[in-house]
């Protein structure tokens, strides 16, 4: 059967994605009042989040893009995190916050936090939209989540299956 033609199980709706987002922008907009903030997002899964997170950050911030990639077009991480676009950016005027829609083995995450934490910021942190605590293949604890989430592969508001669902403004996983 093809993936189109799955049943799906909606895990969280529009509103209720909207409304943890607007929680963690407030949340966001406290710990970075007086700060130099650069949001950096991991491209491509968490493009639509932080689109939304950062309108509910009210204060001037920088934003950059860079393009990891551990997935290639597998469900299962290969284990190596590649960074396919790097940012140009000299950090160390910065407090950065580094935003990604998930973090499941924390290869990328964990990964992402070394290298950029050796380019000297004022300081880094990390804030995912989601988190699956119990796949971890590194130990790495996000400093800022927005759900904690159980061992499903999910798709919707960024994340893919395929390079498709990424459009899809709520969170669903397919079910057998
Ligand atoms: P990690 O390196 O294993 O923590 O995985 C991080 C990346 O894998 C995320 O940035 C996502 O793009 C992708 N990913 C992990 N779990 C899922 C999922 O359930 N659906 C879609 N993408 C996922
Ligand atoms: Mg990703």
């Amino acid at each position: 059967m093809s993936i189109e033609n799955k049943r799906r199980e909606v895990l969280l709706s529009k509103e209720e994605i909207d409304h943890r987002v607007r929680g963690l922008g407030q949340q966001l907009t406290r710990v970075y009042e007086g700060k130099n903030l650069l949001v950096i997002s991991l491209l491509k899964g968490s493009f639509i989040f932080t689109a939304d997170l950062i309108r509910q950050i009210k204060l001037p911030l920088r934003i950059e893009f860079m393009t990891t990639s551990s997935y290639g077009h597998s469900e299962e991480s290969t284990g190596r995190l590649e960074i396919v676009q790097d940012i140009n950016v000299d950090l160390s005027a910065y407090d950065v916050l580094v935003v990604d829609d998930i973090t499941d083995s924390a290869i990328t995450m964990a990964g992402v936090i070394e290298i950029l934490g050796k380019r000297n910021p004022k300081s880094i942190r990390s804030c995912v939209l989601l988190d699956k605590p119990s796949r971890r293949k590194v130990p790495y604890i996000p400093d800022y989540v927005g759900f904690e989430i159980p061992d499903k592969f999910i798709v919707g508001y960024g994340l893919n299956y395929g390079d498709y669902f990424r459009n899809i403004d709520h969170i669903f996983a397919f079910v057998d």
